[in-house]
């Protein structure tokens, strides 16, 4: 299957990807397309020309509306006939013009166990928080805020001298993993959906 992914930002989780399909361990990949990002000066798109994949900068003009980004966006990468588009630290919420092209082909990493602690800086929040235990999720991507089926999560317990930072880090270190196997277990179709449960290996 071919795939695109969509980055914001550093880019690791998608070179942790890219990582993985090089060195043959990104099952029911065949391509990694491109890498899109929608800020000009994403750390990630270095990254990913290391990597030698395509690059695509796609920032949202000022005032742009929403639904006329999200045409763009598609007529961006609808020339790839990717089947697969991953989120890997995409910050920017999709709706339905772009959604609709992509029903069901698009999924997401978020650094928190949903549906705790949706939205931007998971991490934190759930440190403030005081909880014993967040982690990671990987899930299908609809209309709402993170809230799609959920395909795989990872817990990472917190230590008693974490910091924000280091409590993030191992996060971070969790994801690179888990990504990939969510990749790979929709590429390969290894799954089915009963309402919204996500039963892996059916
Ligand atoms: C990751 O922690 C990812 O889970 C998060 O952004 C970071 C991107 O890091 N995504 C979200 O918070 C989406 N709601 P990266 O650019 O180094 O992969």
């Amino acid at each position: 299957m071919k795939i695109g992914i969509f980055i914001s930002g550093t880019g690791t989780n998608m070179a942790a990807i890219c990582r993985n399909f090089f060195e043959n361990r990104l099952t029911g990949v065949d391509e990694i397309s491109f890498v899109l990002s929608d800020k000009k000066n994403a750390p990630g798109l270095e990254k990913a020309e290391k990597f030698g994949i395509k690059t695509i900068i796609l920032p949202k003009k000022k005032d742009e509306a929403k639904e006329d980004y999200e045409t763009r966006l598609l007529e961006a990468v609808s020339p790839f006939g990717t089947k697969l588009i991953v989120l890997a630290g995409f910050m920017k919420v999709l709706g339905t013009t772009f959604l609709s092209g992509y029903e069901g082909k698009i999924i997401n990493i978020h650094p928190s166990l949903l549906p705790s602690f949706k939205g931007v800086d998971a991490q934190g929040q759930a440190f403030d928080y005081g909880v014993k235990v967040s982690g990671c999720t990987v899930h299908f991507v609809d209309e709402t805020l993170d809230g799609g089926p959920i395909i795989l999560q990872q817990p990472v317990f917190r230590q008693d001298d974490d910091t924000n930072e280091t409590f993030k880090a191992r996060i971070l270190e969790q994801e690179h993993i888990l990504l990939s196997r969510a990749i790979s277990i929709v590429s390969c179709g290894n799954y089915s959906i009963n309402g919204r449960y996500v039963l892996v290996g059916r």
